[in-house]
């Protein structure tokens, strides 16, 4: 399969057998397969929205395999604020580097960057719509915890609405066969293209506010934080902030061998006390973001096939 070139956008661009190969990648990354394959490359990391994980792993999967990263992690510091378009942004920093990974406040950014250039785009998460690569290391979390995708019953908890970990996962997931159950507050509910396209695929999915009324099935429920930054009116924030707060007395009432994800950051959505139980893997999930990010790196540089 050759991805060289290519840009990593959406979920909706993928086929079953790419995201496949991607994590298959990764698993030989993880065993130490690849070394040193970005040597000579160089990323640009270009982040105009806060972030820890997501940039700092694309920098260290880059290092890790011998290539160079540059980048923007403070849009404040960057002719952006002189009034610079992101069209001419990217335009230029395509001529200093082999690939763009860009997060973006604006849903369509990674897109519209991808646009003009030729250079592989690599969406790290633009607005309330895509986050790829967090899907990608999700899945390979979850392949790693329980061998398959198929077969589990997955629950989606929390901001529905503006979380865009939550839509690009629930699209990868549809090309499994899985049951989805959304826990959330009316108010933030995946929003109806969403469910539509996973009706669409035929994936059976159900609905409800109260984690109770799942938490027995599931095998794995992924936790989001509300996204405050998303909300118009911060009334509206409040009527949802600290929804849920999963801690061992709410553990205690779900599948004792349910596994916890999370994304990260988490704000007060799960308690400290259950990192230590065998349910949490969120932070495994984080670490799984290196290998993760280098396969990707690798494969739409061509430097790794
Ligand atoms: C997520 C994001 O940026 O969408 N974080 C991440 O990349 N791991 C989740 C979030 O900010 O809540």
């Amino acid at each position: 399969m050759n991805f060289k070139g290519k840009d990593i956008i959406s979920l909706r661009d993928f086929k079953k057998e790419e995201i496949e190969y991607i994590l298959q990648k990764a698993s030989e990354v993880k065993e130490g397969r690849h070394s040193n394959s970005l040597k000579g490359k160089v990323l640009a990391s270009l982040f105009f929205e806060p972030s820890t994980r997501t940039r700092l792993s694309f920098e260290a999967a880059m290092t890790l395999l011998g290539g160079n990263f540059f980048g923007i992690a403070d849009p404040q510091s960057s002719s952006t604020q002189k009034g610079e378009t992101l069209k001419d942004t990217i335009k230029t920093i395509s001529g200093y580097c082999d690939v763009i990974a860009i997060r973006h406040p604006f849903e369509g950014a990674a897109r519209a960057s991808a646009d003009v250039t030729e250079i592989p785009i690599i969406n790290a998460g633009d607005g309330s719509n895509q986050h790829p690569t967090q899907t990608l290391l999700d899945l390979y979390t979850i392949k790693e915890q329980f061998g398959s995708l198929d077969g589990l019953n997955i629950g989606l908890l929390g901001d529905l609405k503006y979380g865009r970990t939550v839509h690009s996962l629930s699209m990868a997931l549809s090309f499994y066969n899985v049951k989805l159950f959304m826990i959330s507050p009316e108010l933030l509910k995946m929003p109806i293209h969403y469910a539509q396209y996973l009706e669409n695929k035929g994936i059976k999915y159900t609905e409800t506010q109260n984690i109770f009324d799942v938490g027995q099935d599931l095998d794995i429920l992924y936790v989001t934080r509300i996204q405050r930054e998303r909300f118009g009116d911060l009334q509206e924030y409040e009527k949802v902030a600290g929804s849920y707060k999963i801690n061992l007395e709410v553990l205690d009432k779900l599948n004792k061998k349910i596994k916890i994800m999370h994304p990260l950051p988490r704000v007060d959505e799960i308690d400290d006390s259950v990192d230590k139980t065998d349910n949490a893997i969120y932070f495994e999930q984080a670490h799984n973001g290196i290998p993760v990010r280098q396969a990707i790196l690798g494969l739409v540089t061509g430097a790794i096939q």
